[in-house]
């Protein structure tokens, strides 16, 4: 079973869910992103809903929305906090036909959740790579790319109006929300709709022009460029200064040493 509650576009009758698939889909305006929408009250994980959708042949641009995660996971098995009615917790599948990397499509994501963010809310968004969203020195947001096959299925996390003493302890400090951030309510389903837009528009972008102008635009939103930072990568932690992110999507730090190191895949702790 997928999850307790199927919000069809009755939910907003029902009241289980605060949007509903056709909320969403009015006057969307995307072409691929968002043509099928499938809204839940509770799931174990949106990953794994589509997971089981990529199983069943659903279309490249499928949704997956969840009110709240049982089992919410963030990259490196960590968990993603997903308490009910408050975030944005999303899965999008995916069939690339030319980038299929990961860390490109994180770093494309991260973009559109950054971009979405500074449009609904107003609020000044860096990016931390491959795949945090920060505001004010805290991370709002996150993104989560799995392969299933051919497809890839997008993962995003945004905290929005959840209060910043909900946090749990371990993350009240380097978390952040929305609410927290403005000291008022945002609007989700202006945000989802708005984060749908994004995504259509950076996968367009890197399916047409390719990864150059993408990267151009994460190097200038870099919350860790110039920032002494560690990096566990491969088991290993790595400390130096994060000098770019290069060509291929890798970060480059200069280590301790002065050598350069590429890291393909991991997680950046900024040290000042
Ligand atoms: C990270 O920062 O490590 C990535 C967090 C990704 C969280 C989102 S919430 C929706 C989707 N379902 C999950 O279980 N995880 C992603």
């Amino acid at each position: 079973m997928r999850g307790n509650a199927f919000c069809s576009a009755a939910a907003g009758e029902s009241g289980v869910c605060d949007f509903s698939a056709d909320s969403i889909k009015n006057s969307l305006g995307t072409k691929i992103v968002g043509r099928e929408i499938h809204v839940f009250d509770r799931v174990s994980s949106t990953q794994d809903v589509a997971r089981e959708l990529v199983q069943e042949h659903s279309a490249g641009g499928t949704v997956i929305l969840a009110e709240s995660q049982i089992n919410g996971r963030g990259r490196f098995g960590k968990r993603w906090f997903s308490p009910h009615g408050s975030g944005i917790l999303a899965s999008v599948i995916l069939y690339p036909r030319k980038f299929s990397k990961v860390n490109v499509i994180s770093i494309a994501t991260a973009l559109a959740v950054a971009n979405a963010i500074g449009k609904v809310a107003g609020l000044k968004t860096l990016v931390k790579w491959p795949n945090d969203v920060i505001i004010s020195g805290r991370k709002a947001a996150g993104v989560l790319v799995e392969t299933a096959g051919k497809a890839l299925i997008v993962g995003i996390g945004i905290n929005v109006n959840t209060d910043a003493e909900d946090f749990p302890q371990a993350i009240r400090e380097s978390a952040t929300s929305l609410l927290r951030e403005l000291g008022r309510k945002v609007s989700r389903i202006a945000l989802i709709k708005e984060l749908l837009i994004q995504v259509e528009h950076y996968y367009g972008e890197l399916e047409d022009s390719g990864i150059v102008s993408i990267l151009r635009e994460f190097r200038e939103l870099s919350y860790v460029n110039g920032r002494q930072v560690t990096v566990f990568s491969n088991g290993r932690d790595f400390e130096g200064e994060a000098v770019n992110v290069d060509d291929d999507g890798a970060l480059v730090i200069r280590l301790d040493s002065g050598v350069r190191k590429r890291i393909l895949t991991g997680e950046v702790r900024v040290v000042c």
